[in-house]
């Protein structure tokens, strides 16, 4: 489901739907400290192409996206340009390529200021989940399209997670004080999406410390719905997740010449 959902020959929406733009924040100006020493994380290759290039081609190849904003790191949007200048892109996407910021959050902000006017739904991204299938970035957008403020990719959990509390001291044995039900909890990824208002007023407002753009929409009050994720967007953090992303990729040349 690749292809735009609004049929090219359309004049007007459908009923209950509006033909808003999407524009692709991709926050991508972390140093990847959890995966070792070396280039800042977006920029490292897997299978020979930085991940940040695989991230914006994950968006740009959903149709319904028409701007990609890449937030590069804080001294590095010049190299970012000249990436984007070397690798074969899809001419109906428009780029920008801002300077990030200390937090994930400060990033995606700087993002979201740079975004000209005429994009209603915007969809965050982590350069970090380089693998995404369009179907899902597709999913997404639909969601918003339908009229949720806020959209989450999420997967049931494989393990039993555990809430503890800090140990008595540094060594010792963490005591662990309660089992959530597994089958209530998910594990997001992203993209998630977002009537564009509803992120631009989470950002101005929460200032606690996030680790992803919905849950500063549940804290205005707001609802945030899920749609099924999808196993191949996880987040490259360790170095064993650079394995699994190569062997991912190896499939898929195999399967599709891809
Ligand atoms: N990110 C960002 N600006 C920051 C920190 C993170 O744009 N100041 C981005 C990362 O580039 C990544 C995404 O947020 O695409 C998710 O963050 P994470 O996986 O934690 O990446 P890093 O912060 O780079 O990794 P680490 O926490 O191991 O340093
Ligand atoms: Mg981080």
């Amino acid at each position: 489901m690749s292809d735009d959902p609004l049929p090219p020959s359309s004049q007007a929406p459908a009923p209950g739907r509006t033909t808003a733009r999407t524009a692709a924040v991709i926050p991508a100006a972390g140093r990847g400290v959890r995966l070792g020493p070396g280039a800042p994380k977006a920029l490292r290759a897997l299978g020979g192409t930085p991940m940040l290039i695989h991230a914006i081609r994950a968006m740009a190849d959903s149709r319904a996206v028409s701007l990609v904003v890449v937030v590069a790191p804080p001294d590095g949007a010049a190299e970012v340009r000249t990436l984007l200048d070397a690798h074969a892109l899809p001419d109906r996407t428009d780029f920008l390529v801002v300077p990030g910021g200390e937090s994930r959050q400060e990033s995606v902000k700087l993002g979201l200021d740079a975004l000209p006017p005429g994009y209603d739904i915007v969809l965050v991204h982590d350069a970090a989940r380089p693998l995404v299938p369009v179907d899902t970035v597709d999913a997404v957008i639909e969601a918003v399209r339908d009229g949720a403020v806020a959209v989450v990719p999420a997967l049931p959990l494989a393990d039993t997670v555990k809430q503890v509390e800090p140990a008595a001291a540094p060594g010792e044995p963490e005591p662990v004080v309660a089992t959530p039900d597994r089958s209530l909890l998910r594990a997001v990824q992203t993209p998630q999406g977002f009537d564009r208002t509803t992120l631009v007023r989470a950002h101005g407002t929460v200032t606690d410390n996030v680790t992803d753009d919905a849950s500063m929409v549940e804290q205005l009050g707001l609802p945030v719905v899920t749609v099924p994720g999808h196993e191949e967007a996880f987040k490259v953090t360790r170095p064993l997740d650079l394995i699994l992303a190569e062997a991912v990729l190896a499939r898929r040349r195999l399967n599709d010449g891809f």
